[in-house]
């Protein structure tokens, strides 16, 4: 089986958040499926670097205002197509955000792009090449199952929500420069009050939906979490499932990650915390040493665990924070570091330190609002440093609580909160730093944690099957 990935962006070479991860990890672990899947990417300045010996296999004419070419080639050992389109993609800086830190104005038309020369990949080939069904991702890939039902309609398409929150947005008026047909302007297609919603059409076109959690999945038909799309969604519910999203267990492998003191069980993370504290200049401690690694954006919730924060620090915990992202909340976390001993903040986006606070880390707090899977409480399990986590989407399919039962049943593998609130969370907190104190207790928690099994393989079956039902139809 042959499938066409559609990302806007890709671990290694490009990456804003969980998105490239799976984009990166997918492909390898379909592999052992018999699944082939080359990934059709931007060219950004750093795909374009990693492509170095790319073969031209398509050559577009006037695509959305330039010609541009599709190149061929093998990176990281991915398959990839590269949409070398200069007038799009050859800016520097953040792929979405201009340097005013405002959405690049023709954003809608350079992801229209991409799924526009996705579809002609599928109709015409590249250099011989045609998918049999094509598998978007996000906003950015909505327009694919679009192209394809009106000009490829044999062609199955699969959508991939990972997160909602971002629909692709654009005036009414860009239609034509999007090429759409607007007779689709309505409530049953691409139109979302009034406006263009990339992620509406593929919500709409897609042949199958997907979503990166089974709770996500659920959550979204509602609407405290659908964000206006839920009544699409409660529509098309027998077309979308939820499927867990794995981590690369090279990236993220204590026992062999370059950038950590290795260790296979929990007492090898000694050192490794004993360097981060010395790198975050924090002292000897006797509660746990806390660890956040995100986005620092109105989804994650860490304007709550600001607020509680000095419920660890109290008892003798300390947080060490790694973000980016909403100018307000880096300055009050940078702030609260300034009068809070115990806190220790790092203002950016740095995926060495990423590792080494895994593994330096015992415990990670990821109290988000929604979550459709999250993956940095994965990397938390396998390195043994504990998630607390709020009670939403992917962070409840992943961890088992260390509820009364739980901890008597010696399963759990971490701390769940709800509702969510900076009162909860200083609850958790609290109880954290007494699960933390009972040394038994806790390693067994870490033992269980570091054994869950948190890969692909399970994920990728669940793909290939759903890929196999569609193109057997
Ligand atoms: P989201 O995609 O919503 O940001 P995920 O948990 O799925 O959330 O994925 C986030 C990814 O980005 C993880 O790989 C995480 O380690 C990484 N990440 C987030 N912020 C940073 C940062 N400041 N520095 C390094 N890596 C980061
Ligand atoms: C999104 C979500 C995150 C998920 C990631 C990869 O960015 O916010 O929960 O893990 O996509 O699917």
């Amino acid at each position: 089986m042959k499938i066409l990935s559609v990302a806007s962006e890709c671990a290694p070479f490009v990456k804003t958040g969980g998105l490239a991860d799976v984009a990166g990890a997918l492909p390898p672990a379909l592999s052992a499926e018999g699944v082939k899947m080359t990934t059709l990417l931007p060219g950004y300045p750093a795909v374009m670097a990693a492509l170095d010996k790319g073969k031209e296999v398509r050559a577009t004419g006037d695509l959305f205002g330039a010609p541009a070419r599709v190149l061929a080639g093998k990176a990281a050992g991915l398959d990839l197509l590269v949409l070398d389109a200069p007038h799009f993609y050859a800016r520097s800086g953040s792929i979405y955000l201009g340097p005013d830190g405002r959405d690049w104005p023709d954003n809608p038309e350079r992801y229209a792009a991409l799924c526009w020369a996705a579809m002609e990949i599928a109709r015409d080939g590249a250099d011989g090449w045609k998918p049999d069904l094509v598998h978007a991702h996000d906003w950015q890939g909505g327009l694919a199952p679009y192209f394809l039902k009106k000009h490829l309609p044999g062609v199955p398409s699969v959508l991939t929500i990972h997160n909602i929150a971002f629909q692709g947005l654009a005036p009414a008026d860009r239609m034509a420069s999007l090429r759409l047909d607007p007779g689709d302007f309505h409530a049953g297609a691409f139109e979302y009050y009034g406006k263009i919603s990339a992620l509406k059409a593929g919500l709409i076109y897609a042949s199958r939906l997907t979503t990166v959690s089974p709770t996500y999945a659920r959550e979204l038909l509602t609407p405290e979490f659908g964000m206006g799309l839920d009544g699409v969604l409660r529509q098309r519910q027998a077309d979308l499932s939820g499927i867990l999203n794995g981590i690369d267990l090279d990236v993220w492998n204590p026992a062999t990650d370059p950038a950590v003191t290795v260790y296979t069980a929990p007492s090898g993370k000694a050192p490794n915390r004993a360097a981060l504290r010395d790198e975050f200049g924090l002292g000897e401690a006797d509660g746990p040493l806390c660890v956040v690694i995100s986005r620092l954006t109105e989804q994650k919730g860490l304007d709550l665990l600001l607020e509680a924060v000095p419920a660890l620090t109290g008892r003798g915990g300390q947080l060490a924070l790694l973000g980016t992202g909403n100018r307000s909340l880096e300055d009050a976390w940078r702030a609260a570091a300034d009068r809070l001993p115990g806190l220790s903040v790092r203002i950016g986006y740095d995926e060495e330190l990423s590792h080494r606070m895994m593994a330096g880390g015992d415990a990670i707090i990821i109290p988000s609002r929604f979550e459709p899977c999250g993956l940095t409480q994965l990397y938390g399990l396998r390195y043994g440093t504990i998630p607390l986590v709020a009670l939403t989407g992917g962070l409840a399919d992943t961890i088992i609580p260390a509820s009364d039962a739980g901890i008597r049943a010696g399963v759990a593998t971490g701390l769940q909160i709800h509702p969510l609130s900076a009162d909860s969370l200083r609850d958790g907190l609290a109880r954290l730093c007494a699960l933390y104190s009972d040394r038994s207790v806790w390693t067994r928690m870490q033992e269980n944690a570091m054994r869950h099994p948190v890969g692909w393989e399970v994920s990728a079956a669940d793909y290939a099957a759903l890929y196999g039902a569609l193109t057997e139809a």
